[in-house]
């Protein structure tokens, strides 16, 4: 077993990063059997489990819906919040349960979480029924390890990575809306963050790839794509050829595909050649999903977020300025160790500055090897949870407001399925990323129509396609 090593943060600079073409053989020996895959995390997770997918689909296996008929349950764990890891170890016990009966079912975890020597080591030691365990770096050798299972344990992890792969398949979910990673990784540590040291040092795909992979999804009839990287707007740095997001982009929207997004934007090196290019290209969707994090300064600097207030107030109306319609999100964490009452009214200021079309509140989460899990802390849970309770309160009444702003106005929408708001319903969602529920037929999915808002709530829009 490579046990994780949690000061990778001092030898990043001397890493050199290895691209390779992946080239796998798999053999369908599993054929006939069932797989269950649940994805706990972010897009890139649920990017991961796209390749998951597809190397037990290639070993014989096929979907399956109902935990109780799998013959392997794969987990993919996020370890970003304690209720992250409650969830997985939650479910882990329905699994403990199943194999009490059905002796052969193959118990597999992949993921962030899985990058945590604890972690690891609680397995070892008191979940000795999981079969299989592979970290984020490996996760290629997901189908060698499943061909060898032999009931014994196997736990495969590398603390970190050097190496980029080409030529990853995937058995993507959607055949409407793809995810294409640009950047792997993180370097940015912000001290709360659990993902550079789960995720590895940042790391560019070369441009010429991830185009590649733009027109084959276009030729594919992919309708919209979005690019996924942990700080998009760092792309190319650490390549240093002379291109950078800005130019990443301009280049993906030439291609043509209907919709092009990206996620997540960091403020810090957010240029304003990238601002032009989004407000210059039609297909690239005015969306922009810029977490704030905290509205005080001094919080601001002890998460190591790199800059201010009133830096960030300035991108953010530049990006109001120059974007047509542009809606901006943003994530917010609450109770930051010693976050004083005046901090988080600080953040409730910027709050109402910034209208926010939606966001993300969290209460901070210390997690085991981050800085910010040693700082000193005396606000208490019972605080930071009315803290939490204002703070959506306000969220929402700008949320709402904002959605408001839709009612009688006849917008854009991508269909990307149907809605569980009623069987005579599908669901897509506007260029400025607001869901919008329709009354209309399964034909529509995969289109773009001209939809008429009807009414609006906090978290979607009801509509009717214009005939
Ligand atoms: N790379 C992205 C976000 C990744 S994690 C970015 O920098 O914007 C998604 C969100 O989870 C973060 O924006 C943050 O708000 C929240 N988060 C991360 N670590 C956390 C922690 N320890 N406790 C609470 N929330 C956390
Ligand atoms: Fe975490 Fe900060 Fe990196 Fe985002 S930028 S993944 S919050 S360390
Ligand atoms: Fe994502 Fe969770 Fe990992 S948010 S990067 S899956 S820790």
């Amino acid at each position: 077993m490579n046990k994780p090593d949690l000061n990778i943060a001092k030898n990043r600079e001397e890493v050199k990063i290895n691209y390779g073409n992946l080239d796998l053989d798999i053999k369908p020996v599993f054929k006939g059997k069932k797989y269950f895959l649940r994805t706990y995390g972010c897009q890139m997770n649920v990017h991961d489990s796209e390749e998951i997918k597809y190397y037990l689909e290639q070993l014989g296996f096929k979907y399956c819906d109902k935990l109780e008929d799998a013959d392997i349950v794969v987990l993919n764990t996020c370890a970003i919040r304690e209720n992250a890891k409650d969830k997985v170890f939650g479910y882990l016990g329905r699994c403990k349960h199943l194999k009490k009966a059905k002796k052969d079912l193959i118990i597999c975890l992949c993921g962030c979480l899985m990058q945590q020597p604890s972690e690891i080591e609680e397995i070892a030691k008191n979940h000795k029924y999981v079969d299989i365990v592979v970290g984020t770096h490996n996760l290629r050798e997901l189908p060698e390890l499943i061909t060898k299972c032999l009931g014994q344990q196997e736990i495969e992890v590398y603390s970190n990575s050097d190496q980029v792969w080409e030529n990853v398949k995937y058995s993507r979910d959607s055949k409407i809306s793809a995810w294409i990673n640009i950047q792997l990784g993180c370097d940015k540590f912000c001290t709360y963050c659990i993902v550079p040291y789960t995720r590895g040092r940042e790391r560019s795909r070369h441009i010429e790839e991830i185009l590649k992979e733009v027109q084959e999804l276009k030729k594919q009839g992919y309708m919209e794509i979005t690019l996924l990287g942990q700080n998009v707007n760092a792309y190319g740095k650490d390549l240093n050829l002379g291109y950078d997001f800005a130019t990443l982009l301009e280049e993906t929207a030439k291609i043509g595909i209907p919709r092009v997004r990206f996620v997540t934007s960091h403020p810090w090196n957010f240029t304003d050649k990238m601002i032009d290019v989004i407000a210059k290209y039609p297909n690239i969707m005015p969306y922009v999903h810029l977490p704030i994090q905290s509205g005080s300064d001094v919080i601001l600097k002890k998460m190591n977020r790199r800059y201010t207030v009133e830096e960030y107030k300035k991108l953010f109306d530049t990006i109001k300025e120059k974007v047509q319609n542009v809606s901006i999100t943003t994530d917010i964490i609450v109770g930051f160790p010693n976050e004083t009452e005046e901090d988080f009214q600080k953040t409730l200021d910027i709050v109402n500055y910034c209208k926010f079309d939606g966001a993300f509140t969290f209460i901070f989460s210390p997690r085991v090897g981050t800085a910010a899990a040693l700082m000193e802390d005396k606000t208490s849970l019972e605080e930071k949870e009315e803290r939490l309770q204002k703070l959506n309160k306000l969220v929402n009444e700008y949320s709402l407001e904002s959605n408001k702003k839709y009612v009688d106005k006849v917008v854009k929408v991508l269909v990307t399925g149907s809605s569980d708001k009623g069987i005579d319903k599908v669901c897509g969602y506007t260029e400025t990323m607001k869901l919008v529920n329709i009354i209309g037929s399964h034909d529509l999915i995969g289109k773009i129509v001209d939809v008429k808002i009807t009414e609006a709530k906090s978290f979607s829009l009801d509509g009717e396609v214009v005939k």
